[in-house]
């Protein structure tokens, strides 16, 4: 059902309080203004500014006072006897005055026999613990393709441009805009019309770069900008070869192929191992924009709003796609989602959420999730179907080590000197590539301080003592690790 027929069905179920959860209350306001749904009945706004305000039809007997308070507008709701919507603006910011509260809930068992409706819109779906029980809550989703594209004929026909958009390019359009608001698609096109006084191919490039600016107010999403290729990656050739195999997946001529697209892998493994790292040149080597999911934010946020967030989140990377999403160190997020306790269960429906998309998305968004430690992470994860494959990452072995060292040396020192990389990669059994990374550091680091000579392989291999690997302190749950990952996973490494 959509959204109009939804909001006409609950008013004519006698429901008098309406919540309507969305940030775009003018789009809300005009949908229902316009709608032929309504036209038996009286439309009329408030809010503390301005008192009353007539949008259409009669309001014979409301009075506006010298100066607006929420008491009286629910006292003036209920004495005026017609049939109409009050539209209550700014509203839930009076909640936290119980009077308030209880005049409105008192207010709700009269409307019920009137063909009155008190409708509040609010940003989120937060709502006072009082009130749950007698306000009914409607989701106001985004606009759709109908609605958006809608609006870009009417501003074609504004134009009266001599070579309209074509069909192709107009749905190309209506696309790239999916996941804005109605208010941000406006802007977006006046402001084509303002650059170029027409509508045709270069209005791609301005909503493109509207959309990266939204990923940039938002804080949940980010834009992550890549430099890394795999030849970064000293190491994990299985992981790479997958990787590589599929460079051309989401290019046309593999859709025109039947190839499906990939929905995403989880790659598991000790921190340090290179999973990061991996994320980024999988972008770079696919060309794909990389977006950071920051999921430690979506739980973050108010109660209520992190779905709301996430969802705004999915159709954002949706509308940018094809695109790489990235959500580092999952559990960070979902720990605790099993468990169900401490936030009235918001972690598991954010869980449930992010799967059914997981599940059922139909985009070119290929998600690269990461992972530190399995036993804090979700069963369901994990299923089959979920992911295409899961990758485990373990400790670099010594020919590893030794790409490791070869590909960090290299960048220090571009022009190629001479290590003993066997040597090397024999004194750090046990390190991962971070540490390697840290150890090389710390090498020159000694060195610049003792009088700025160049630094040597006893450099490096007297930093290797200092520095303590992490798998040294945790072997027992590297272990555990191991065997969990043994049938479940797929090997980054490869078996050398
Ligand atoms: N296999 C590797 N090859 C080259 N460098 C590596 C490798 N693994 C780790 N590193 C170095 O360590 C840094 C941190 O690794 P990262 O990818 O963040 O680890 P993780 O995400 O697994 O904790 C990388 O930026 C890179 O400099
Ligand atoms: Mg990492």
């Amino acid at each position: 059902m959509n959204f109009l027929d939804n909001f006409n069905t609950t008013i004519r179920s006698n429901h008098s309080l309406i919540n309507i959860v969305t940030y775009e209350e003018a789009r809300f306001l005009l949908m229902v203004a316009e709608s032929p749904l309504f036209k038996d009945k009286s439309i009329i706004v408030w809010d503390l500014a301005d008192g009353f305000k007539t949008i259409k039809g009669s309001t014979s007997g409301i009075k506006n006072k010298e100066r607006a308070d929420p008491i009286h507008c629910l006292q003036e709701v209920k004495k005026f006897s017609g049939n109409a919507i009050f539209i209550l603006r700014d509203f839930h910011l009076h909640f936290r005055e119980s009077i308030i509260l209880r005049s409105l809930r008192n207010l709700n068992q009269d409307l019920r026999a009137s063909k009155k409706t008190i409708v509040i819109t609010t940003p989120t779906s937060t709502l006072p613990a009082e009130l749950r029980e007698d306000v009914c809550q409607i989701e106001l989703e985004l606009p759709g393709y109908k609605e958006i594209e809608k609006e870009l004929d009417n501003v074609v026909a504004s134009t009266s441009q001599p070579n309209p958009p074509t069909p192709q390019l107009k749905e190309k359009i209506v696309e790239s805009t999916l996941g804005l608001s109605m208010v941000n698609i406006k802007n977006l096109f006046s402001r084509i019309i303002i650059t170029h006084g027409v509508i045709d191919e270069r209005a791609i490039e301005i909503i493109l770069h509207e959309k990266r600016s939204i990923i940039k107010k938002g804080e949940i999403l980010e834009f992550f900008p890549v430099q890394e290729s795999l030849n970064d990656i000293g190491g994990l050739e299985n992981l790479k070869a997958w990787l590589r195999k599929r460079s051309q997946v989401f290019t046309h001529k593999a859709k025109d192929y039947g190839l499906p697209a990939p929905k995403g892998i989880l790659i598991i493994g000790i921190q340090g191992t290179g999973k990061s790292l991996t994320a980024k040149a999988t972008a770079g080597l696919w060309k794909l924009p990389l977006l950071r999911m920051d999921l430690g934010k979506v739980f973050g946020s108010l109660l209520g709003e992190s779905e709301q967030n996430l969802r705004q989140a999915i159709n954002l990377a949706e509308t940018i796609s094809p695109c790489i999403l990235w959500v580092d160190e999952l559990e960070k997020a979902f720990a605790g989602s099993t468990g169900g306790a401490g936030d009235g269960g918001t972690s598991a429906r954010i869980l449930g959420t992010f799967l059914t998309w997981m599940q059922e998305k139909t985009k070119p968004v290929f998600i690269i999730a990461t992972g530190n430690d399995v036993a804090q992470l979700p069963p369901e994860l994990m299923r089959k179907g979920r992911f295409d494959e899961i990758f485990f990452v373990d400790l670099p072995s010594n020919s590893e080590r030794q790409a490791i060292f070869k590909v960090l040396l290299e960048k220090v020192r571009p022009v190629i000197r001479q290590f003993n990389l066997e040597k090397l990669a024999e004194a750090t059994e046990g390190y991962s590539g971070a540490e390697i990374e840290q150890i090389i550091y710390d090498a020159m680091f000694n060195a610049f301080d003792d009088n700025q000579r160049e630094f040597t392989e006893e450099d490096i291999l007297g930093s290797v003592s200092e520095i303590i690997p992490i798998s040294r302190l945790m072997s027992e749950k590297i272990g555990a690790l191991r065997t969990w990952a043994t049938h479940r996973t797929r090997k980054a490494n490869s078996e050398t």
